[in-house]
This record gives C-alpha cells, structure tokens and sequence, in this order.
C-alpha cells in the first residue's frame, strides 16, 4: 500500500497581501497533510507563490517597483502567513525560482515535439485578474464595460500572434477521463458543471502572450512568454523536481493526491492541467477538490473587489487555534461561508473553552486532588465506560472515510459530540461523591484521561497548537502522534504521572 500523500494548495498571486480566502485554503488543506501525517503517511505538502503574467506586471508597476523585486516582497509576506498559520507546508515553491523555469520550459517542449502546439492569432477577451480568456458568451455587459459573467471581473480585447495548444482534440478524452476517475473532480456538483462546460465543445487555448514580457520565454521563441497559467500549474511538479522523474521527490509524490482549490480555478485544475499532462503522457491528479468562498457580505472577499478581511487581525485579536477551528467546523465544506465575529466568539465560548477546555481542567484538577496526577489502575470498565470509550473504535474507520472523501464537517461534527459526551461523562459519574468507592473513582478518572488523550488526537489537525498542549499532558509529543491510538482504551498507563497545564482557551466577552 501506498503511503505518500501529496495534497497542495494553489500558489497564490503576490498581487497583493494575503487574505481571508487564500488564509482558508491553506489552513483546510493543512488538516488533511496533518491528518494523514498522524494516519501514518509520510506527506509532501506544498504552498506557494505565482509571479508572473500581466496581473503582477501591473501591480509591480502601480507600486513602481520592477517585477522580481515587488514579488519578491510580497511573496515574503504569504511565507510568513504561513508560519502564522502553523501550516505544516514541505515546500514553499515560488514560480520565479529558475528549478520552476527548467520545468516549464521541459514541458513546452514536450507538448511542442508532440505537435501539441502551433503558432496562430489570437483575437478576444482577456482578463488580467482572472488571468483568463473568455469567449463572448462568458461575458456580460455592466455599467458600460464587459466583464467575465464568472467572477465579474473586466475583461479587454486581446489581439496577437499566440501559441495555442491543441486543446480540442482532448475533449472526448477528457469526457472519457472523468469518466473513469468519478472522484476526480469533488465537490460532485462542481464536478458536473466541468464536465458540461467540457461537453459544450473545447476550443484551442492560447497558450503564449507577445505583448508583455514579465514571464517565461518561449523556449523556440523569445518573442513570446508562456501564459501564466501554464506556467502556474506546472508548480506542482516542478517542486518534485520535475523533469528529473528520477529523483525520490518526483517517484514518491506524483501524482498529486489532492489539489485542494477554490472553485474560482477550477476550469484551470480539472480541464487544462489534465489535458496538459495527458499530452505529455505524464500522469494526472488523483482529486482536484474546488471548495467555496469566504464570502463578505453576499460577495466574494477577493483583492480586486477590494473587501478583504485580514486574517492577521483576527489572529492577533482571538488566537490562531481559533480561527482554525472556527473555519474549519463553522463554513460547509464545498460550499460559500461567510465570516461572522459572532459565530467565531460562540465557536470560541462554547466548544473551545466551555466544552474542551473545561473537560480538560475539571479532570486535570479532580486527579490532583485525589490522584496526585497519577494516572489510576482502572477495574474493569462498566458499560457507561465503555460506551463512550468504544464510541472511538466504533467510528474510527469512519472518521479516516471522512477525511478521505474530503468531508470535514462530518469530521468535526463527531469531535463537538465527543467534547459534548465527555462532559456529560463527567457530569453524571459525579467522582467525587465515589470517594468511598476507589476503585470506581479509578476507573471514571482513567476513562475521562483516555477521553481527553482521544479527543485531543482527533483535534491535532484542527487545532495543533492547542492539541499539543493538552497531549502533553500525557508526555506525547507531536512525533508519537497515531490516529489509530483511539481505538485503544488502555493506551495510558496506571502508575504514571501526568502533568498540569494552563487554561487552552479563554472565553471571549462578545461586547470587546
Ligand atoms: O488564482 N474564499 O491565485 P489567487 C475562499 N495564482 N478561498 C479564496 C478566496 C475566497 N474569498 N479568495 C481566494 C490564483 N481564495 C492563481 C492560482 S494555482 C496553480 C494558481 C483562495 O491569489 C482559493 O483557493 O487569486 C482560490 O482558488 C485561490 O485563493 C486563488 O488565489
Ligand atoms: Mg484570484
């Protein structure tokens, strides 16, 4: 069995600062590398920077900086975002790095050798935000200007002499390629949408711009620069090093298990990508998963639109863990979710501080009272006990289903029940009125320790900072870290000593 998992997020444009949105990829596409991380996989988990094309060229020059040097600052601060973030990234790949150049340019070559590609004229819309062509049905009047119907964003006319890759003769493959891999392209209803776009008929892509030159040349042609997004996907190879395949990066890793997207770029991941590498003979992803938006109001929080929030605040005002857990428990995953300083405090309140928190230090201080902070022989576990405990086992193979079919809400709706339970736990045994009852005081206390060892397991990928703290209660560290350990109820040992910690999280006055 294969025990690599690649999953990426998409590299971002340096454009401008990070926000909300590309904070949330990042921080989903996280939980699953630490997931399967702590499943026992060893995991490549790639983040990013895309800098070329004519949206960075245009913002280089409004901030009248030279290309390199206005991506070289900006991409700094999506790197430390993600430290921020305490993403566990492998990689930071940015697409100015000459390994990345090497790449693009081994592909161009290859897909020109095929006959994949030709030098024609391009003539029609263009937007440099979205960095896409656009055919006159894609695009819409408002207020006197054109622009894409998709993302609302301007579009100009575009004519030159382009390179076009033979993207038509790829559509019944494409069709055929779907159709074998059902799990390609998720959410499913996403997954329709591509296929129809797919079946309305595909045209040949531009695939090379003349009229800039902040990119990479064509490598038969210095008069062109290879578009961007040819350019962009090829990160995901070319961070394995790609075009050495031999290399243990590239063996191991690719295909990519899981490109985790916003449905803004899906069309790029799950038509063009595959049908760049399928002419390549190189092999496909396994799952392109195109999530919703953080929304701002009704609309998309996004750069251009200008009505971004800053995750960095949120961090500074909250906490990281927070956030994590605010965004990854509160938003449907796949769908639009909108931000809201309500929910966050309540998500804060209740779960974090009300529910774990205080399960956590209700029984941290009940063994030092009567424990020493020694961990007690349990008798044997009553059918209370064991129903909760075995509650783990039960779904254990579930819960590895959910993260695997990219269903986090399931996830997280089991860890709030657990939290839930386990209080209750505590709560109706009522401990210290067992205190003529050792044996039966042993087994509760032993029991809500195991509770608290398995359910700050299951919140490491959500959580890790906080995860941690409550794990070292019991001495485990980060590399000792096995998911399939909450199937065992015996797994702490009576006789040893465990250790205090401060409060994880403190509630928060809605009225600051
Ligand atoms: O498209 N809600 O870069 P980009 C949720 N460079 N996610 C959001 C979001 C929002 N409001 N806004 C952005 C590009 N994102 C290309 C990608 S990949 C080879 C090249 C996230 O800076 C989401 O993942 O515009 C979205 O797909 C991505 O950031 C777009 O980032
Ligand atoms: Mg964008």
């Amino acid at each position: 069995m294969n025990k690599n998992y690649y999953i990426t997020t998409p590299i971002y444009y340096p454009s401008a600062k990070p926000h909300m949105g590309h904070a949330y990829s990042s921080i989903v596409a996280d939980f699953f590398a630490r997931f399967k991380r702590i499943n026992g996989y060893k995991v490549f988990f790639l983040t990013g920077t895309d800098e070329h094309g004519l949206k960075i060229q245009r913002a280089a020059e409004k901030n009248k900086k030279k290309p390199l040097e206005f991506c070289d600052e900006i991409s700094q601060t999506f790197k430390e975002l993600s430290k921020t973030l305490n993403l566990s990234n492998n990689e930071f790949i940015r697409t100015t790095e000459l390994r990345h150049h090497e790449s693009v340019k081994k592909l161009w070559n290859i897909l020109e050798k095929k006959g994949e590609i030709y030098l024609s004229q391009y003539s029609g819309w263009y937007s440099v935000s979205d960095e896409a062509f656009y055919s006159d049905e894609e695009i819409e009047n408002k207020n006197g200007t054109k622009v894409s119907k998709s993302s609302g964003s301007l579009v100009e006319w575009v004519e030159e002499e382009s390179y076009f890759f033979k993207l038509s003769n790829w559509q019944e493959k494409l069709l055929k390629f779907y159709e074998k891999n059902p799990n390609f392209i998720l959410p499913k209803s996403r997954k329709n949408e591509v296929v129809s776009f797919v079946k309305s008929g595909l045209k040949d892509l531009s695939v090379s711009r003349k009229s800039f030159s902040w990119g990479i040349q064509v490598p038969t042609n210095k008069d062109h620069v290879i578009y961007v997004w040819l350019d962009a996907l090829t990160n995901y190879i070319s961070a394995l090093n790609y075009p050495d395949t031999d290399n243990n990066l590239y063996k191991n890793y690719w295909p990519a298990d899981l490109h985790m997207i916003g449905k803004d770029i899906l069309r790029f991941h799950a038509v063009y990508w595959p049908a760049f590498l399928l002419a390549a003979d190189l092999p496909t992803p396994k799952r392109v998963y195109g999530h919703g938006w953080i929304l701002s109001g009704e609309e998309k929080m996004s750069k251009s639109k200008g009505n971004i929030l800053d995750p960095l605040e949120i961090i500074n005002d909250y906490g990281l863990d927070q956030l994590r857990y605010y965004l990854l428990k509160e938003v449907s995953f796949g769908n639009d979710g909108n931000i809201s300083k309500e929910k966050l405090i309540s998500c804060i309140n209740s779960d974090l501080a009300n529910n774990f928190g205080n399960l956590c230090q209700r029984v941290l201080s009940f063994t030092e009272k009567n424990l020493s902070l020694i961990v007690p022989n349990p008798e044997n576990f009553n059918n209370d006990d064991l129903k909760i405990l075995n509650n783990f086992t039960n779904n254990y193979n579930e819960l590895i289903e959910f993260v695997d079919n990219q269903n986090i809400n399931s996830y997280m709706n089991f860890i709030v029940d657990q939290m839930f339970n386990g209080n209750k736990y505590f709560n109706d045994q009522e401990p210290w009125k067992k205190k003529n009852n050792q044996k039966r005081l042993n087994t509760i206390i032993y029991t809500s320790l195991e509770l608290i060892r398995k359910i700050s397991i299951l919140l490491y990928p959500v959580i890790p900072n906080a995860s941690l703290k409550a794990l070292n209660i019991f001495n485990i560290k980060e590399k000792m870290i096995n998911i399939e350990t909450i199937t065992n109820n015996k797994f702490l040992n009576p006789g040893e000593k465990i250790n205090k910690i401060n409060i994880l999280f403190n509630k928060v006055d809605s009225n600051d």
